[in-house]
């Protein structure tokens, strides 16, 4: 094709998609769409010459952000509510197992193991609340799930997470607990404070392009994994928390509201917070036959 126009291009970019090699019915599908949509874009917005150098600046930036600590694109796709997007497109609810939420960038693999009810502190901070955290793991039919694990994170009342802040011993505010035989699963941990989500570099700069903040509200991340179900990935979020309505990447789901309680008299924590969790099967076909 020499005569590439405004009002042909797109098909004849589409149409060159497979011409030298096959390629897949999947990979076709993405790339046609990618384009149909990329194209649709520029014309929409009349993007100009500049406006597309920038655009190339930037991302080439954002690239140079990624390290093992960062990953700077999950974190663009966070605050244009992408990562949001795909999770409930690839985690349908289809009963009435627990609605995941975005896994962000702060989780860790290999976080301690710890007894139940042992606590996730190992540095305190001068005001923080500690709360003592438990629930029932069980399936869409009320059956306790013994032996799950439950990975527990938050951030610090610095508004940090243990791996951005020197100060904080290694896997501080971070454990795996297990359910014991009737699916109830306790820890203790602090309430968590609203925090910005990084907001230096690129980050930053595309939230001050929405001209949007950065803040999230107060959360416990939570992922729940038991053999035979879904691996759930999801938050806690605190009923009494700033910026419910208007998280910075969207994440808030009504019924992953708890309520940080005040606990007992005569408690060795300040707070309590009461969390079920139900998990979908992982093969629901299987699971009805037995
Ligand atoms: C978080 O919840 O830790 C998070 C999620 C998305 C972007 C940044 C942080
Ligand atoms: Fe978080």
């Amino acid at each position: 094709m020499r005569n590439v126009t405004v009002d042909n291009v797109t098909e004849v970019v589409i149409d060159s998609l497979g011409k030298h090699a096959d390629i897949p019915a999947r990979q076709r599908e993405i790339m046609e769409s990618l384009i149909r949509h990329l194209h649709g874009f520029c014309k929409d917005v009349n993007l100009t010459h500049d406006e597309f150098l920038a655009a190339c600046d930037y991302l080439g930036r954002a690239g140079a952000m990624c390290s093992s600590k960062r990953q700077e694109f999950i974190l663009l796709a966070d605050i244009l509510g992408v990562e949001v997007l795909v999770d409930m497109l690839s985690n349908p609810v289809s009963g009435n197992e627990t609605i995941s939420t975005v896994l962000g960038p702060f989780f860790r693999e290999n976080a301690p193991i710890l007894p139940k009810g042992a606590s996730t502190v190992q540095k305190s901070f001068e005001g923080e609340e500690t709360v003592y955290i438990e629930g029932y793991v069980r399936d869409v039919n009320g059956k306790p799930i013994a032996g799950a694990v439950v990975d527990i994170w938050e951030d610090a009342p610095n508004g940090l997470y243990e791996n951005h802040d020197p100060d904080q011993p290694d896997y501080n505010l971070r454990g795996r607990f297990q359910t014991d035989e009737s699916g109830h699963y306790a820890c203790r941990a602090i309430r968590p404070v609203p925090y910005p989500i990084p907001s230096d570099e690129t980050a930053g700069q595309l939230i001050r392009y929405m001209g949007h903040h950065p803040m999230r509200p107060g959360h416990i991340h939570m992922f729940v994994v038991a053999e035979g179900y879904r691996p759930l990935i999801s938050q806690i979020f605190d009923s009494s928390s700033e910026y419910l309505d208007e998280d910075s990447v969207f994440a808030v789901k009504e019924e992953l509201i708890g309520e940080f309680k005040k606990a007992p008299e005569g408690s060795d924590t300040d707070l309590v917070l009461r969390f079920d969790f139900t998990l979908a099967a992982a093969n629901p076909q299987k699971a009805a036959a037995e």
